[in-house]
């Protein structure tokens, strides 16, 4: 049996196989953390934002939908905090010359804690079999209360250094508790120092008059300083959103995981503006939606759970992350913020333009509050593909790898085959696909045998095969090969269309979430 670290090189390598990711400018070796998607992998991406945009702006009268540009005026950043505060602590190992966060450093060395009482249980739990009381071990096992006291002391010292910017204790603490690089195995570390995350570049033709510059660290700022534009040319009234799907870009010290943590990638933002107190009621109405949203693909309901933040940004008086089960532990997917007024306050007073609402039942202006859901496409992407990668041992000692992708999210409804090259079947194969191609993306395919041609839309997810043979031409029937129970089933024509939009249309979905 594979583990999942195994399984997860596998499926990475699957996605290069099957044209969903590629590393970017790959015949130049590539670049680090940055992916292009390919003919599949661009199909699933836009129907998760597709399902996404839906859910914001035609389920919810009060939401509208910007695209706000990549470049914003530099002072946007300065005003935001990114310029001084978007840092992450490093620290180098000067015997490899490698370059790591702090903090994912000691967070590594938290997690080998955990992983060292996680042995000690799943091995007692052998010894004892059904009668073991995992509670009563975790309370009395003297290994166990060994190491989590030290995980626990760790943890404290640890949430101390990050919550008073300690960076020196930030290094002592690595330090202590003895980490090595894991390429040299050393322990011959240089001081931690902050690292600004955005990347910058200069707009304008002379090197004297041109203007420093930043790649988007995050979409929200286009949607905060547009608040006034969106809210007096749509008459919006509070509460309402603002919601955004675009590129963002982030200079990661530890890129890794594949498309988890990316240089260039993209979010999907929802900024929701509501009266001064009235944010918590809105926060805990933003994370069930949220929720909710996933839950309705059915990637299966335990592979989610909710992380409050301990430790919170100066503006944010809540937060959340959804978190999801991936094969390296559950992990952040989504953000959801109550960042008070700070942002709207802040472009107040950088550009000096009142940015104020009027609330015709108060009869007061003031600065809205806003509730911020933040997700990543890339990682919406990754756990939709995780939880729907599969290697199957078959009857008869043949094998398959299967996407057992949500059929609204493949990015091929169903493919269309004839059973032989020739007597008229592929004419009527492409009356069949007529039949679909307008409402689904529908692929062709007549080469190999109808096995392979199964093998292949297995391993992109196609929920339907549909195979045209010489019976077809008489009796205007087609054999339908289910992906996920491989059974078949021989239906007319006229059927298809209804059998493929039950299973695949949005608005099934959406109306889940109403
Ligand atoms: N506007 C709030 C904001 O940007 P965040 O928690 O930094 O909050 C929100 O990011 C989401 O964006 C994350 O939950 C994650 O899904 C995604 N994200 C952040 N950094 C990323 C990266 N380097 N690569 C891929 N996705 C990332």
């Amino acid at each position: 049996m594979a583990t999942q670290e195994e399984v997860f090189k596998n499926l990475v390598s699957h996605c290069k196989e099957y044209g969903f990711v590629f590393p970017s400018s790959e015949i130049y070796d590539g670049l680090g953390a940055v992916y292009d998607y390919g003919q599949n992998g661009v199909e699933l991406k836009n129907n998760i934002k597709q399902y996404w945009w839906a859910s914001m702006t035609k389920l919810h009268e009060n939401i509208v939908g910007i695209d706000a540009a990549i470049f914003m005026h530099p002072t946007t950043w300065k005003a935001s905090g990114h310029v001084d505060a978007f840092n992450d602590p490093l620290i180098d190992n000067r015997d490899s010359k490698k370059r790591y966060r702090a903090d994912v450093l000691i967070e590594d060395q938290i997690a080998k804690y955990d992983e060292k009482i996680q042995k000690e249980v799943e091995k007692a739990h052998k010894r004892f079999g059904e009668s073991f009381d995992e509670q009563m071990f975790r309370q009395t096992n003297p290994r166990v209360i060994e190491h989590q006291q030290k995980r626990d002391a760790l943890h404290e010292r640890y949430s101390k250094a990050m919550n008073a910017n300690d960076l020196d204790e930030l290094k002592q603490i690595i330090l202590d508790e003895q980490i090595v690089c894991p390429i040299s195995g050393t322990r011959n570390w240089t001081d931690v120092r902050q690292f600004n995350l955005m990347f910058s570049t200069e707009m304008g033709s002379t090197s004297d008059g041109a203007m420093k510059i930043y790649l988007r660290p995050e979409t929200a700022q286009g949607i905060f300083v547009n608040f006034l534009n969106v809210q007096k040319t749509g008459r919006m009234k509070i509460p309402f959103g603002i919601a955004q799907i675009g590129k963002a870009f982030r200079n990661e010290i530890v890129a890794r995981q594949f498309v988890f943590r990316m240089r260039e990638f993209e979010q999907m933002e929802m900024q929701f503006f509501v009266r001064p107190g009235d944010e918590m009621r809105w926060f805990d109405f933003w994370k069930q939606f949220r929720l909710k949203w996933h839950k309705a693909l059915g990637l299966g309901d335990e592979k989610y759970r909710f992380h409050d933040h301990e430790k919170l940004a100066h503006y944010a008086n809540a937060a959340t992350d959804i978190e999801f089960l991936m094969p390296f532990g559950f992990k952040e997917v989504e953000g959801i913020h109550s960042r008070t007024d700070f942002d709207l306050s802040q472009h107040a007073k950088y550009s000096g333009k009142k940015i104020e609402y009027f609330d015709p039942e108060l009869n007061k202006s003031y600065t809205p509050y806003v509730i911020e859901t933040s997700i990543g496409v890339d990682r919406m992407f990754l756990s939709v593909m995780c939880s729907a990668y599969k290697e199957e041992q078959l009857e008869g000692g043949d094998s398959r790898v299967v996407l057992s992708l949500p059929p609204v999210l493949a990015p091929v409804k169903a493919c269309v085959m004839p059973l032989v090259r020739k007597d008229g079947l592929p004419e009527k194969a492409r009356e069949v696909m007529d039949l679909l191609r307008f409402d689904f993306n529908i692929q062709y395919d007549e080469k190999d045998s109808i096995g392979k041609r199964y093998r292949r839309q297995d391993a992109i997810g196609t929920p339907f095969c549909i195979t045209i043979d010489h019976d077809t031409l008489d009796d205007n029937c087609v054999t339908v090969r289910y992906r996920d129970t491989m059974k078949q089933d021989r239906i007319a024509i006229s059927e298809l269309h209804e059998l493929v939009r039950s299973q695949c249309d949005m608005t099934n979905l959406l109306r889940k979430l109403i």
